[in-house]
């Protein structure tokens, strides 16, 4: 078991975020977390990553990270703080690859982690004809093969299912290897653009930073 959560951007500033992580382990029955995560960009994210950075030293999380930050924001928060992200949990999946965003991370020390890495089954990934010709070359479905890519890529990836026999097929995607001309087929499919927000977009911006999450770990 690895526990993660999330602080939600409302619980930013120092103490927003020490009450929010204690509220967070309390809910979860836990004395420790394994990683916590800024959930996005926005609000006073930087009280909170002092916060966190005490949670850190205190030893009760493992490690501390972001999600949903943009380059500029991610080096910014590294070059004014003690300690770097370990990991910036952020949309990736074949539809949007984030290769260069990934190569820069790793220069900075930060772990690329995907969401949503079937596009949550947008753009019919599921029978993307690629994705299903690949995938038959093994005997392996389309959303193997999209973890088995994100995988020999070096990004960690948490897919998200209620169903235990898919659980357990996407737990199936250590027993065989993408080749290199497999791997340039997907990476071919690349469209370089959110298919879910624009971080950019200042309506999203205010529309994230004003939306409370009613119920939460
Ligand atoms: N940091 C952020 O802002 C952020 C944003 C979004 C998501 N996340 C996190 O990212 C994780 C991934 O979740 P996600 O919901 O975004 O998307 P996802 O993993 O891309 O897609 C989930 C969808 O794929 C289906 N699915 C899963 N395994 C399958 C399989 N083997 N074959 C066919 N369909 C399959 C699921 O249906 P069933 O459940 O019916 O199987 C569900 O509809 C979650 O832990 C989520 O909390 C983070």
């Amino acid at each position: 078991m690895f526990v993660t959560t999330k602080l939600w951007v409302q619980d930013g500033g120092e103490d927003g975020a020490k009450r929010a992580f204690a509220q967070s382990l309390a809910r979860l029955g836990l004395d420790y977390l394994d990683l916590y995560l800024i959930h996005q960009p926005f609000g006073d994210y930087y009280s909170a990553w002092r916060a966190m950075q005490d949670l850190y030293q205190q030893g009760l999380i493992t490690a501390i990270g972001v999600a949903n930050f943009h380059l500029d924001r991610l080096v910014d928060l590294i070059d004014h703080n003690d300690l770097a992200p370990a990991v910036n949990q952020v949309e990736t999946h074949p539809f949007y690859q984030r290769q260069a965003d990934q190569q820069l991370m790793g220069e900075r020390g930060v772990q690329l982690e995907s969401w949503g890495p079937f596009a949550e089954g947008r753009n019919h990934l599921f029978s993307d004809p690629t994705l299903s010709q690949i995938g038959a070359g093994y005997g392996k479905s389309v959303a193997q093969v999209v973890l088995r890519w994100l995988i020999q890529r070096q990004v960690v990836v948490i897919p998200k299912s209620v169903r235990p026999e898919r659980m357990a097929e996407n737990l199936q995607v250590f027993d065989f290897q993408l080749t290199d001309q497999e791997m340039g087929r997907i990476a071919a499919m690349d469209t370089g653009t959110s298919l879910f927000f624009d971080h950019h977009d200042p309506e999203m911006a205010s529309q994230i930073g004003n939306t409370r999450r009613t119920s939460s770990a």
